[in-house]
């Protein structure tokens, strides 16, 4: 069944759009007072993740009352540490918690290769439920962490600032570390295959911890294993994001994906320069969100003239924090697609 919108797709294809396609990191979630409606009803994060029903419906509620063009699969990034051994717990106002972690060569005995079937089989399940249910209306996105992103939570076992200990363990134990680094890269080879397999029509790898290794650090450990994900990967367009990371730009320019992800502290100029050939996804600085409707559309359009035409999916720098208005939001997205029939934006 062909798809009634699908600038998301054309623009990954590097296809000129009649406006860039627009959606949002962290779109399905706490901003809709429709997403915090069923979750007070359950028992907590992880029973709507794991009920395909549930994560189909609030997949598609930013369709319907946000209009974005493309819907994200709602889940999470830590259900994959979980499928190899680590389970996690989402504490209310603190956030993700791992009651084992990995400190040492033994706790590595926690961990098993991942059947993304037997392990994941319900993210997969609602992935089916969501591309049917979505009736092609707009594309459906699959996810994964990156495996440096996923490593600092199965070390830390939390949140962190500066992820020092995870830090500390490629330091101190390299062979440990690229042990781990290698399971959580098989993991999410399958893991993301199987999305593809299952429905997803574009795929985002969030590396949201980028930011935390030096130039070295980040060629060593996490360049190898980007590309191995980007080579490995296939049957949809895929976008990488690091966050933190723009001034690594030449460096995942060399990377086989579709899309790379610009956060808002990074010029866009200068990832233009740096990545010319990939399309730029971002970059909104999430914050621009909480001023009033008219600063929301004027910073919007310096985005969008900043990017140029094509060769561009309009999204926020990062996720949407959740105590925003949707109003605000909406007026973001509109403001993207006023452009559709205004000549000169460049
Ligand atoms: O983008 C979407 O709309 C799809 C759903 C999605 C969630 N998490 C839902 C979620 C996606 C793509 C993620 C990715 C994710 N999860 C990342 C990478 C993106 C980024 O923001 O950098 C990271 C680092 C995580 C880990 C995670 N999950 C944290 C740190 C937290 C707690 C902080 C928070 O936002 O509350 C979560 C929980 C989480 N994941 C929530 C949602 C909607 C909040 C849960 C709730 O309803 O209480």
């Amino acid at each position: 069944m062909s798809l009634q919108n699908d600038l998301l797709l054309r623009a990954l294809a590097g296809e000129q759009t009649e406006r860039p396609p627009v959606w949002l990191m962290r779109q399905a979630g706490r901003i809709l007072p429709e997403y915090r409606a069923i979750r007070s009803r359950l028992s907590g994060f992880k029973e709507l993740v794991k009920t395909p029903e549930l994560a189909c419906e609030v997949t598609i509620q930013p369709v319907d009352l946000l209009g974005v063009d493309a819907a994200i699969l709602f889940s999470d990034i830590l259900v994959v540490p979980e499928a190899m051994g680590l389970p996690y717990e989402l504490i209310e106002k603190v956030g993700p918690r791992f009651p084992e972690t990995i400190g040492s060569a033994s706790d590595m005995k926690r961990l098993h290769a991942v059947d993304p079937e037997e392990h994941l089989g319900y993210v997969l399940e609602a992935m089916k439920m969501t591309r049917s249910a979505l009736d092609g209306r707009v594309p459906l996105i699959g996810f994964a962490g990156a495996p440096w992103t996923i490593f600092c939570y199965m070390v830390e076992g939390g949140g962190s600032k500066e992820w020092s200990r995870a830090r500390r363990m490629l330091r101190s134990e390299p062979a440990l570390a690229e042990d781990l680094l290698d399971r959580i890269t098989e993991a999410t080879i399958a893991y993301l295959n199987a999305q593809v397999e299952a429905g997803a029509q574009a795929l985002q790898l969030f590396d949201s911890w980028a930011g935390a290794l030096d130039a070295d650090l980040f060629e060593r450990y996490t360049m190898p294993r980007l590309k191995r994900i980007c080579d490995e990967v296939k049957g949809a367009p895929l976008i990488v994001f690091a966050k933190g990371a723009g001034w690594q730009m030449d460096r995942l320019a060399s990377l086989s994906c579709q899309g790379l992800g610009v956060d808002w502290h990074m010029p866009v100029s200068e990832a233009r320069m740096r990545a010319p050939h990939h399309v730029l996804q971002g970059n909104l600085d999430p914050s621009v969100l909480y001023g009033t409707e008219a600063e929301v559309r004027a910073a919007t359009q310096r985005m969008l003239s900043d990017f140029g035409r094509g060769m561009h999916v309009a999204n926020l720098g990062h996720g949407v924090y959740p105590d925003i208005n949707p109003d605000r939001v909406r007026a973001f997205i509109d403001e993207v697609k006023q452009n559709a029939h205004s000549e000169g934006v460049n």
